[in-house]
Protein backbone atom coordinates (compact mmCIF):
# COMPACT_ATOMS: atom_id res chain seq x y z
CA UNK A 1 0.00 0.00 0.00
CA UNK A 2 1.12 3.55 -1.01
CA UNK A 3 1.74 6.60 1.51
CA UNK A 4 -1.38 7.89 2.38
CA UNK A 5 -1.82 11.76 4.21
CA UNK A 6 -5.19 12.61 5.59
CA UNK A 7 -6.05 16.25 5.82
CA UNK A 8 -9.35 17.72 7.93
CA UNK A 9 -10.36 20.69 8.95
CA UNK A 10 -13.08 23.60 8.52
CA UNK A 11 -14.52 25.11 5.72
CA UNK A 12 -12.09 27.24 3.67
CA UNK A 13 -9.34 26.69 5.85
CA UNK A 14 -6.81 25.82 2.99
CA UNK A 15 -7.01 22.09 2.97
CA UNK A 16 -7.68 22.15 -0.77
CA UNK A 17 -4.50 24.12 -2.09
CA UNK A 18 -2.32 22.00 0.49
CA UNK A 19 -3.79 18.63 -0.64
CA UNK A 20 -3.07 19.38 -4.48
CA UNK A 21 0.19 20.76 -3.66
CA UNK A 22 1.29 17.72 -1.60
CA UNK A 23 0.27 15.23 -4.25
CA UNK A 24 1.71 17.24 -7.26
CA UNK A 25 4.65 17.55 -5.16
CA UNK A 26 5.05 13.54 -4.36
CA UNK A 27 2.97 12.30 -7.65
CA UNK A 28 0.41 11.21 -4.70
CA UNK A 29 -3.57 10.48 -6.09
CA UNK A 30 -5.69 13.31 -4.51
CA UNK A 31 -9.27 13.05 -3.59
CA UNK A 32 -11.50 16.27 -2.60
CA UNK A 33 -14.03 14.75 -0.56
CA UNK A 34 -16.05 17.31 0.03
CA UNK A 35 -17.04 17.31 -3.84
CA UNK A 36 -18.91 13.64 -2.82
CA UNK A 37 -21.06 15.25 -0.34
CA UNK A 38 -21.57 18.51 -3.05
CA UNK A 39 -22.56 16.04 -5.45
CA UNK A 40 -25.35 14.33 -3.45
CA UNK A 41 -25.99 17.59 -2.10
CA UNK A 42 -26.48 18.35 -5.81
CA UNK A 43 -29.19 15.97 -6.59
CA UNK A 44 -30.98 16.54 -3.03
CA UNK A 45 -31.13 20.25 -3.76
CA UNK A 46 -32.99 18.67 -7.26
CA UNK A 47 -35.33 16.60 -5.00
CA UNK A 48 -34.01 13.33 -4.74
CA UNK A 49 -33.46 11.43 -1.87
CA UNK A 50 -30.04 11.40 -0.06
CA UNK A 51 -29.48 7.71 0.36
CA UNK A 52 -30.36 7.16 -3.33
CA UNK A 53 -28.46 10.07 -4.49
CA UNK A 54 -25.26 8.73 -2.51
CA UNK A 55 -25.51 5.22 -4.08
CA UNK A 56 -26.28 6.26 -7.87
CA UNK A 57 -23.38 9.03 -7.91
CA UNK A 58 -21.19 8.42 -10.91
CA UNK A 59 -18.56 10.38 -13.23
CA UNK A 60 -21.47 12.95 -14.32
CA UNK A 61 -22.53 14.48 -11.07
CA UNK A 62 -18.99 16.13 -10.99
CA UNK A 63 -19.34 17.75 -14.11
CA UNK A 64 -21.86 20.14 -12.84
CA UNK A 65 -20.37 23.80 -12.68
CA UNK A 66 -22.48 24.97 -9.32
CA UNK A 67 -20.87 22.00 -7.22
CA UNK A 68 -18.01 24.71 -5.36
CA UNK A 69 -21.05 27.49 -5.07
CA UNK A 70 -21.87 28.27 -1.01
CA UNK A 71 -25.32 27.49 -2.04
CA UNK A 72 -23.87 23.91 -2.43
CA UNK A 73 -21.87 23.91 0.67
CA UNK A 74 -24.70 24.32 2.60
CA UNK A 75 -26.55 21.16 1.03
CA UNK A 76 -23.53 19.37 1.53
CA UNK A 77 -23.60 19.48 5.01
CA UNK A 78 -26.87 18.65 5.68
CA UNK A 79 -26.32 15.52 3.56
CA UNK A 80 -23.28 14.89 5.39
CA UNK A 81 -24.99 14.15 8.69
CA UNK A 82 -26.73 11.27 7.31
CA UNK A 83 -25.23 8.23 8.67
CA UNK A 84 -26.30 6.20 5.45
CA UNK A 85 -25.04 8.86 3.14
CA UNK A 86 -21.92 8.95 4.53
CA UNK A 87 -21.53 4.87 4.92
CA UNK A 88 -22.48 4.73 0.84
CA UNK A 89 -19.77 6.84 0.17
CA UNK A 90 -17.19 4.94 2.33
CA UNK A 91 -15.63 2.39 0.22
CA UNK A 92 -15.33 4.61 -2.81
CA UNK A 93 -12.88 6.55 -0.31
CA UNK A 94 -10.87 3.86 1.46
CA UNK A 95 -10.25 2.39 -2.17
CA UNK A 96 -8.90 5.72 -3.14
CA UNK A 97 -6.64 6.14 -0.31
CA UNK A 98 -4.90 2.23 -0.68
CA UNK A 99 -3.54 3.52 -4.31
CA UNK A 100 -0.12 1.98 -4.96
CA UNK A 101 1.24 5.33 -5.88
CA UNK A 102 -0.25 7.16 -2.79
CA UNK A 103 -2.99 9.23 -1.86
CA UNK A 104 -3.83 12.77 -0.34
CA UNK A 105 -7.55 13.22 0.84
CA UNK A 106 -9.11 15.95 2.41
CA UNK A 107 -12.25 16.11 4.23
CA UNK A 108 -13.31 16.29 7.99
CA UNK A 109 -13.24 12.41 9.11
CA UNK A 110 -10.11 11.34 6.76
CA UNK A 111 -7.92 10.99 9.72
CA UNK A 112 -10.85 9.83 12.44
CA UNK A 113 -12.84 7.67 9.70
CA UNK A 114 -11.85 6.84 6.84
CA UNK A 115 -7.83 6.01 7.11
CA UNK A 116 -7.48 5.98 10.70
CA UNK A 117 -3.95 4.61 10.17
CA UNK A 118 -3.10 7.07 7.27
CA UNK A 119 0.71 7.51 7.80
CA UNK A 120 0.47 11.29 7.95
CA UNK A 121 -2.56 13.10 9.61
CA UNK A 122 -3.05 17.04 9.29
CA UNK A 123 -5.73 19.21 10.86
CA UNK A 124 -5.74 22.66 8.84
CA UNK A 125 -7.79 24.85 10.16
CA UNK A 126 -7.95 29.18 10.69
CA UNK A 127 -10.55 31.93 12.25
CA UNK A 128 -13.93 31.73 10.80
CA UNK A 129 -13.19 35.40 10.09
CA UNK A 130 -9.96 34.60 8.01
CA UNK A 131 -11.75 31.65 6.54
CA UNK A 132 -14.57 33.62 5.34
CA UNK A 133 -12.64 36.43 3.97
CA UNK A 134 -11.11 33.80 1.92
CA UNK A 135 -13.96 32.51 0.91
CA UNK A 136 -15.90 35.94 -0.15
CA UNK A 137 -12.53 36.60 -2.45
CA UNK A 138 -12.87 33.47 -4.33
CA UNK A 139 -16.46 33.92 -5.31
CA UNK A 140 -15.44 37.35 -6.53
CA UNK A 141 -16.97 38.99 -3.47
CA UNK A 142 -20.25 38.27 -5.28
CA UNK A 143 -22.52 38.14 -1.97
CA UNK A 144 -22.10 40.34 1.01
CA UNK A 145 -19.65 39.15 3.26
CA UNK A 146 -21.21 38.66 6.33
CA UNK A 147 -23.37 35.95 4.50
CA UNK A 148 -20.52 34.12 4.18
CA UNK A 149 -19.53 34.34 7.30
CA UNK A 150 -22.46 33.18 8.60
CA UNK A 151 -22.57 30.39 5.81
CA UNK A 152 -19.03 29.22 7.40
CA UNK A 153 -20.15 29.20 10.84
CA UNK A 154 -23.14 27.58 10.37
CA UNK A 155 -22.01 24.97 8.52
CA UNK A 156 -18.55 24.80 11.07
CA UNK A 157 -21.74 24.16 13.75
CA UNK A 158 -23.39 21.40 11.49
CA UNK A 159 -20.15 19.78 11.21
CA UNK A 160 -18.66 19.75 14.56
CA UNK A 161 -21.89 19.10 16.10
CA UNK A 162 -23.29 15.85 14.14
CA UNK A 163 -23.19 12.60 16.22
CA UNK A 164 -21.85 10.79 13.10
CA UNK A 165 -18.09 11.43 12.20
CA UNK A 166 -18.06 15.06 13.35
CA UNK A 167 -15.16 17.16 12.52
CA UNK A 168 -12.71 16.88 15.29
CA UNK A 169 -8.81 16.37 14.72
CA UNK A 170 -7.74 12.81 15.33
CA UNK A 171 -5.84 12.39 18.44
CA UNK A 172 -2.72 11.74 16.37
CA UNK A 173 -3.09 14.86 13.87
CA UNK A 174 -0.81 17.84 13.25
CA UNK A 175 -2.46 21.18 13.90
CA UNK A 176 -1.59 23.66 11.14
CA UNK A 177 -3.37 27.09 11.74
CA UNK A 178 -3.10 28.90 8.81
CA UNK A 179 -4.69 32.20 10.23
CA UNK A 180 -1.11 33.61 9.96
CA UNK A 181 0.99 30.95 8.00
CA UNK A 182 0.85 31.57 3.96
CA UNK A 183 -0.01 28.65 2.03
CA UNK A 184 3.63 28.41 0.75
CA UNK A 185 4.80 28.04 4.92
CA UNK A 186 2.25 25.61 5.24
CA UNK A 187 3.31 23.26 2.25
CA UNK A 188 6.68 23.46 3.37
CA UNK A 189 5.96 22.17 7.02
CA UNK A 190 3.87 19.43 5.04
CA UNK A 191 6.39 18.14 2.70
CA UNK A 192 9.30 18.21 5.27
CA UNK A 193 6.86 16.31 7.50
CA UNK A 194 5.97 13.62 4.84
CA UNK A 195 9.82 13.19 3.20
CA UNK A 196 11.05 12.33 6.82
CA UNK A 197 8.57 9.97 7.33
CA UNK A 198 8.54 8.15 3.79
CA UNK A 199 12.88 8.42 4.94
CA UNK A 200 12.37 6.50 8.20
O1 LIG B 1 -14.35 23.36 0.47
P1 LIG B 1 -14.97 23.45 1.83
O2 LIG B 1 -14.00 23.22 2.92
O3 LIG B 1 -15.81 24.67 1.99
O4 LIG B 1 -16.06 22.29 1.92
P2 LIG B 1 -15.96 20.81 1.38
O5 LIG B 1 -14.70 20.17 1.83
O6 LIG B 1 -16.27 20.80 -0.06
O7 LIG B 1 -17.16 20.09 2.18
C1 LIG B 1 -18.52 20.47 2.05
C2 LIG B 1 -19.29 19.83 3.20
O8 LIG B 1 -19.27 18.41 3.03
C3 LIG B 1 -18.74 20.06 4.60
O9 LIG B 1 -19.23 21.22 5.22
C4 LIG B 1 -19.12 18.80 5.35
O10 LIG B 1 -20.42 18.92 5.91
C5 LIG B 1 -19.18 17.73 4.27
N1 LIG B 1 -18.01 16.84 4.31
C6 LIG B 1 -18.00 15.82 5.24
O11 LIG B 1 -18.90 15.71 6.06
N2 LIG B 1 -16.98 14.92 5.26
C7 LIG B 1 -15.97 15.01 4.40
N3 LIG B 1 -15.00 14.10 4.42
C8 LIG B 1 -15.95 16.07 3.45
C9 LIG B 1 -16.98 16.98 3.44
Amino acid sequence: MGFTVAIDGPAAAGKGTLARALAAHFGFGYLDTGLLYRAVGARVSEGQDPVVAAHELSDADFARDDLRSVEMGGWASQVAAIPEVRQALMTYQRDFAARPEGAVLDGRDIGTVICPDADLKLFVTASAEVRAKRRWDEIGQSMPYDDVLAQVRDRDARDMNRADAPLRPASDAQILDTSELSINDVLTQAIEAIAALRNA
